[in-house]
């Protein structure tokens, strides 16, 4: 039998017509599935804080509008809730340009009055001081190129190919410890912790904590928010890796590309991940607390970073932790903060989030994302520049590659920028 062509156009047309109402149909149920999980997931009740006991660490740079406006409210509210026998708020800020000292003054004076244990140290050192002084043995890096920068406060200025500067990662990581080490004054004192909470400058309220402490019914090595400065999109790229070790495949919902992650996300589950922070992050304390080999913030090695590698010490934590193999790393995605009341109100507006419509556009650009990975070819940038380092200073290693990124972050004297 011949099909004439005027037919076969005919059929082509019918099953192209068939195609997309299934798959208007099948992306109506996804959507309604999705959202009904979602809804469920949203409405369970964050757990009490119990007997908990809460270290709340924290670092600060000329952040002093959110400080007053909503961080330093929501910190006391949160250690008032936590019950000031449970809790401990450990706090460092140097050389910001506005009045952050002054917001973080009137935390402690709180802090003091209502009887809660705590640590504020307002430090003069300025990040001038930090790149004009003499070259430390470790920690810096000499500049691959001239470069010149202009950021927020100043004009124009230029490094010098071969300058020696300081590095970020190392900076930030040294501060983090700074900020760690009440906790081990308490300890000497008899008093132990059973949670680090660490808090970025962002908006939260109790409510966010308790749900984050309850992830998993407290069963983690470390569980982390989602972070949001521009709503819908997510923030924190720089530590957020997925169960595979993959970053972030879109910075909006659902993110992820490993099928494990994403299929958490999608159905409002705790997302098994390799590495978060995402502006508020709870760690099980008791890795912080050995005494071999106790946990503590790091960057990867000058001679990595020489090759223009870079890791952020908020990823190597995790990496180095002997618990996230054991108990997981964990994104709780109903805990959703923002970098201003903007963004936070965006994400947590009453409604189930995502909304129906960014369900659909997600699934979707998620799975053409994914498509259209398969094509392309994978960049080998980092395995390549990692794999020559090994090669003439095996020392250097990074067992876990997967916070390593293609960047070089050095400290200037008014922020930090790229090299
Ligand atoms: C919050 O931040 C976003 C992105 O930086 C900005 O567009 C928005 O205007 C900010 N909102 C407020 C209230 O400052």
């Amino acid at each position: 039998m011949i099909i004439r062509p005027r037919v076969q156009r005919l059929l082509l047309s019918r099953l192209l017509k068939i195609l997309l109402v299934l798959t208007l149909a099948w992306t109506a149920y996804e959507v309604w599935s999705i959202r009904h999980a979602l809804a469920e997931q949203a409405s369970k009740e964050p757990p009490p804080f119990g007997k908990q006991r809460i270290f709340i660490a924290s670092i600060h740079w000329t952040d002093e509008r959110i400080l007053r406006e909503y961080w330093v409210p929501a910190v006391l509210q949160l250690a008032q809730d936590i019950g000031r026998e449970n809790v401990f708020v450990s706090v460092y800020e140097s050389g910001s340009f506005d009045d952050t000292k002054g917001a973080l003054q009137e935390l402690e004076d709180h802090l003091a009055r209502m009887g809660i244990d705590h640590k504020v140290v307002l430090d003069d050192t300025t990040h001038l001081n930090e790149v004009s002084r003499e070259r430390a043995e470790v920690g810096w890096v000499q500049m691959p190129s001239t470069k010149t920068y202009r950021q927020n406060w100043t004009d124009w200025f230029s490094l010098q190919k071969d300058e020696w500067v300081p590095r970020r990662i190392p900076y930030l990581a040294r501060l983090r410890n700074q900020v760690m080490e009440p906790l081990y004054e308490q300890q000497q004192l008899g008093n132990v912790y059973d949670k680090i909470l660490w808090l970025n400058d962002v908006v939260f309220d109790t409510e966010d904590v308790q749900r984050l402490l309850g992830t998993r019914d407290g069963h983690y090595a470390a569980a982390c928010a989602l972070d949001f400065k521009r709503a819908p999109a997510f923030y924190d790229t720089f530590a957020l890796r997925d169960a595979a070790g993959y970053a972030p495949l879109t910075d909006t919902w659902p993110f992820f590309r490993s099928a494990e992650s994403r299929n958490a996300i999608v159905y409002g589950r705790p997302v098994p991940v390799a590495s978060c922070w995402n502006g508020m992050v709870v760690f099980d304390a008791k890795p912080f607390y050995r005494i071999v080999d106790r946990l503590a913030f790091r960057g990867i090695s000058d001679t990595l970073a020489a090759s223009h590698l870079e890791g952020s010490e908020c990823c190597l934590i995790h990496a180095d932790n002997p618990l996230s193999h054991e108990k997981g790393v964990w994104v709780n995605p109903n805990v959703r903060v923002g970098y201003n009341g903007t963004a936070y109100h965006a994400v947590n507006d009453g409604h189930v989030w995502p909304s129906s419509y960014a369900i659909m556009t997600g699934v979707w650009q998620n799975r053409i994302t994914r498509w259209l990975r398969v094509f392309s070819t994978p960049d080998r940038i980092v395995e390549g520049k990692l794999r020559a380092a090994e090669q003439w200073a095996p020392d250097t290693t990074e067992p876990d590659k997967f916070c390593l990124i293609d960047e070089m972050q050095i400290l200037l004297w008014n922020g930090w920028g790229h090299a």
